[in-house]
């Protein structure tokens, strides 16, 4: 077991000053390597890799009033685009109860929370992932400006640690360009408990590969993530599936470094169907694409087969589409993507994002 000590933050230091106030922007990202399945705390059956974004952000300033009393919860409020959502309450309330052993300093404030998304918020793009991690590195800066001893290093993976106690996939959304998580037996480095930058030599192209997310279905998710991994609990095929997983890891690792594009889009698009298989094979089951999303993928597939291009697509647990190409064949895909796919979106709507490089403060 991984030792989770070295985050709960030194009480001894106090902070006197009375007001403190941090932005910090995060992008979403998108798994190439699924994370379905997890077990108490937050801990990952398998270990997942994605490629961070640029464009899909949330933007985040937490406010932090020092308290006159203690209370053993954390005091916040939470505007959303400017205007106070107490229906987003409980999921951070939730968060700041599981961080509250490693960051025991935020008892001694009252926070305000003003987030907005670069993306629309019924775009069927999960917020979470970007939301979590601005709202941790906000939390971090807190520690650092009490602790200023803490490393960089030590700064972001408690701040994927912090994270992924909100939700699984932020912990990916702190650093960039190629993110993984979970204990992978070929990286010693790598941890159930946050998540780390790949820096083996990947080929250059994959820091220029573009991500189209097509809008099949903007509505509110059928099924939570939540559930969905829950459902993993008692799947007739989930070891066998965390097994493939980690083997898909290794496999897409070696394509990415020696530039193998064509075995880069084998696993991708194996990935992203095994995710959909398990959803259709547990109990209950469901199906989360649409009909247009399985317009788009046999249409990529012809695409690919006629063009000789290296178009491939993954999905998250949605019916939305993400198309992932290198920018050399951006001329071309895009207009592909114009012509043939625009009119399988809802009301042709469409995000153009690329592979980015992590969390930035403003
Ligand atoms: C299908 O990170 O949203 O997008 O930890 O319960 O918040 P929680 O789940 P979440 O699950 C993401 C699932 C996925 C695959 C992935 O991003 O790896």
């Amino acid at each position: 077991m991984q030792n989770d000590q070295q985050f709960i933050a030194n009480s001894t230091i106090k902070n006197t000053a009375s007001f403190h106030s941090f932005t910090w922007e995060a992008p979403s990202n998108i798994a190439l390597i699924k994370y379905w399945g997890k077990s108490t705390p937050q801990l990952p059956k398998n270990a997942s890799l994605s490629f961070t974004l640029s464009e899909s952000r949330t933007i985040t300033t937490v406010e932090f009033t020092k308290r006159t009393t203690s209370p053993q919860t954390v005091d916040f409020t939470l505007f959303f685009d400017g205007i106070k959502h107490d229906s987003f309450k409980p999921k951070i309330a939730n968060f700041f109860l599981r961080i509250a052993p490693y960051t025991p300093f935020l008892q001694d404030y009252q926070l305000c929370i003003k987030t907005k998304n670069t993306f629309p918020h019924s775009s069927g793009i999960a917020s979470s992932a970007s939301g979590m991690a601005a709202l941790a590195l906000c939390i971090m800066s807190l520690e650092k400006t009490i602790n200023p001893s803490i490393s960089e290093a030590y700064f972001y993976r408690k701040a994927s640690f912090l994270a992924r106690l909100g939700s699984g996939s932020a912990s990916r959304s702190v650093e960039g360009p190629l993110i993984l998580w979970g204990k992978h037996s070929e990286f010693t480095q790598s941890s159930d408990l946050y998540a780390i930058p790949i820096t083996t030599d990947i080929d250059p192209i994959f820091n220029t590969y573009k991500d189209t997310i097509l809008l099949v279905d903007e509505g509110e998710k059928q099924v939570s993530s939540t559930v969905g991994h829950e459902l993993m609990h008692h799947h007739p095929f989930a070891e066998t599936r965390f097994e493939q997983a980690n083997k898909n890891l290794s496999d897409l690792l070696k394509a990415m470094k020696a530039g193998d594009l064509n075995r880069f889009i084998h696993i991708v698009e194996k990935e992203a169907l095994s995710l959909h298989a398990m959803m259709m094979t547990s109990s209950p089951y469901f199906i989360l694409m649409k009909p247009n999303t399985l317009k788009i993928i046999h249409k990529i597939w012809e695409f690919r087969a006629s063009s000789k291009l290296h178009l491939c697509f993954t999905l998250d647990a949605g019916a939305n589409v993400h198309l992932l190409f290198p920018e050399s064949e951006a001329e071309e895909v895009n207009a592909f993507i114009l012509n043939e796919l625009l009119s399988l979106c809802q009301n042709k709507r469409y995000i153009c994002d690329s592979v980015g490089l992590g969390a930035t403060q403003l």
